[in-house]
């Protein structure tokens, strides 16, 4: 099944967590589709744009995030062990099928994480990296692994930059979108993040594809963004934008104090109605790729 969609741009602030929970919302509620989403970044954005703060604080004193199945790998002698499917919360925002694992504040130690692969290398006399890179390739994939065949798109939300937690997440994907913003350093994050998918594939890790980039747009039309938007078209082809361009839009700012996505909590407004458009392109874009695949 080649259900697992990251949600990705190095460059931070562009829109990633807005586009990943409105469309995985949209593809429960409009396409009874049954999504996980993952929220992988310690500031838990995604994760608070579906619940308040204070369920979150209870979830977290539960160990009921995505902490204590990290630290299942990552701390192989930590005692506590959750089943993944104890830690997903069902249904969230009323939504039939819509389900996250929370993200968390403080998803591992870095330290730790370094020691406990140092004492591996030493132990099967394997080098530092080598065993840092299994890390990587294994750490994401194997905690979706119990779930996978649950869902019919398992959807992660990721931090900006490139750190261990992303790299793995992006090594456990099948498809990656890229949120954007028409201007420069926008695509100095997607220039980056190709960099590191490229590198992937060299050493056959991956054989990730590009679902499409999807722009949130700065407001009026500009000629900085439609030369921008030219670029990306030369670099990854036609097709590669989603036409649907999601406006600013003070209604998807004002959802986030109410802890549900806008498309929930004002339908009517152009930011919702464009988040319902990139789902159906989504959609049909996904459903055409893995018709030929
Ligand atoms: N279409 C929109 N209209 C109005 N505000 C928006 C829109 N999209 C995003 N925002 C706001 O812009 C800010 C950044 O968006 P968001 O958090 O989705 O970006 P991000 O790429 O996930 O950021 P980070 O890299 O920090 O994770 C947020 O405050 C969000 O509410
Ligand atoms: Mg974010």
């Amino acid at each position: 099944m080649k259900n697992i969609i990251a949600m990705v741009n190095m460059k931070g602030g562009v829109g990633k967590t807005t586009v990943t929970v409105n469309l995985a919302t949209c593809l429960a509620k409009n396409y009874q589709k049954r999504v996980l989403l993952i929220d992988l970044d310690t500031q838990i954005n995604a994760t608070l744009s579906v619940m308040p703060p204070i369920h979150f604080a209870e979830l977290r004193d539960k160990k009921r995030t995505l902490k204590s199945v990290i630290q299942q790998i990552t701390k192989p002698k930590n005692r506590l062990y959750v089943p993944i499917k104890e830690i997903i919360k069902r249904n969230i925002c009323g939504i039939k099928g819509l389900d996250i694992i929370p993200g968390d504040i403080d998803l591992y130690d870095d330290a730790e994480l370094a020691m406990g692969i140092f004492e591996k290398a030493e132990m099967y006399q394997d080098n530092f990296y080598n065993c840092w890179e299994i890390m990587e390739q294994n750490l994401i994939k194997t905690i979706l692994q119990p779930v996978i065949n649950d869902y019919d798109f398992i959807i992660m939300d990721f931090s900006p930059g490139d750190h261990l937690i992303t790299r793995s997440g992006i090594l456990a994907s099948d498809y990656y979108v890229i949120p954007a913003k028409a201007e420069p350093l926008s695509v100095v994050g997607i220039g980056i993040l190709e960099g590191r998918i490229r590198q992937f594939k060299e050493k056959n890790q991956t054989k990730i594809e590009l679902l499409g980039i999807s722009f949130t747009s700065l407001g009026r039309a500009s000629k900085m963004a439609d030369s921008i938007k030219n670029r990306l078209k030369e670099d990854f082809g036609e097709k590669a934008l989603f036409e649907t361009e999601i406006p600013m839009n003070v209604s998807v700012a004002r959802a986030v104090d109410e802890f549900m996505p806008v498309v929930l909590t004002e339908p009517k407004s152009s930011g919702s109605k464009a988040f319902n458009n990139l789902a159906e392109e989504f959609f049909v874009k996904y459903s055409w790729k893995t018709k030929k695949n």
